[in-house]
């Protein structure tokens, strides 16, 4: 499962599962380009790891800015080929299809699926080039099964797995794997702060493993999802969620 020689873009990677995958992807030997809005969280992470000795480039910034992003990528790309990406930022916009309004629903999928195409259009060049690379993007079980209260998450989850498979197709023969995992309910600091607790207990109780998942558990399916030992993976859609979903 070494990530060794590898350069891995992450974005949303200030905390949660996004950060979990960048501890997990520096301890496996992997170089690192970690993206987030939140400058706190993404400069602290920089900075243990730049400390332990690991090769980290963070980058302050909204994502959903294209130009923006379009740029940074540019510029990181100078420093090395970035030959795995994982899309992984995002935020929720609860609300029923009826109280939802249409900028609501296009928020929420502007992150999850306008930024991961737009990142997979600026580096799937290079990873061809090169004759590898890795995709994972993360998705949600509420993309496969769908969510009451949760219309425009559900269905930009639900995106996110559309192109997973589209880009899987096209990429292929080109030595490029694209993946997506499905989390179920993660303790990460989002849902700690703003879920209610009896929400949780709802999903809990329809889960196999009968609790919350831990970020590095969902981190680690990603980790390998990005090695060498997924090299005959392709275009799945693996839920990571203690069975809920099932
Ligand atoms: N936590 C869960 O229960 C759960 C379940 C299923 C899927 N997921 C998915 O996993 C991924 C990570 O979830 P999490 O719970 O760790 O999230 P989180 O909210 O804890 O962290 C998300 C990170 O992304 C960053 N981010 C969000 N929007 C951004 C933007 N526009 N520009 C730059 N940075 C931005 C935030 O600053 C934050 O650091 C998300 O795609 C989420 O939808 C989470």
């Amino acid at each position: 499962m070494s990530l060794k020689g590898h350069r891995a873009l992450i974005t949303g990677a200030g905390q949660g599962i996004g950060r979990a995958c960048a501890e997990i992807f520096a301890e496996r030997g992997a170089e690192l380009v970690l993206l987030d809005k939140n400058a706190d969280t993404l400069r602290e992470l920089g900075g243990s790891l730049d400390r332990a000795g690991m090769g980290v480039s963070t980058r302050v910034m909204e994502l959903t800015d294209l130009d923006a992003l379009a740029s940074a990528v540019h510029d990181l790309s100078r420093d090395g080929l970035i030959d795995i990406l994982v899309n992984n930022a995002g935020f929720d916009r609860p609300g029923t299809t009826v109280k939802l309004d249409c900028e609501g629903l296009e928020s929420v999928a502007r992150i999850h699926v306008t930024v991961p195409f737009m990142l997979i259009k600026l580096l799937l060049p290079a990873m061809r080039e090169a004759g590898w690379g890795r995709i994972v993007n993360v998705s949600s079980i509420y993309g496969a099964i769908g969510g009451k209260g949760e219309v425009a998450y559900s269905t930009a989850k639900a995106a996110v797995i559309g192109l997973t498979k589209s880009v899987a197709r096209e990429c292929g023969r080109d030595g490029v794997t694209v993946n997506a995992v499905l989390p179920g309910l993660t303790r990460t600091p989002t849902i700690e702060t703003f879920m209610a607790e009896k929400y949780r207990e709802a999903i809990i109780a329809e889960t196999m493993l009968g609790r919350i998942g831990e970020p590095e558990e969902i981190a680690r399916v990603i980790a390998f999802l990005a090695s060498d030992d997924a090299s005959y993976i392709t275009g799945a859609t693996i839920p990571v969620s203690g069975g809920w979903g099932i």
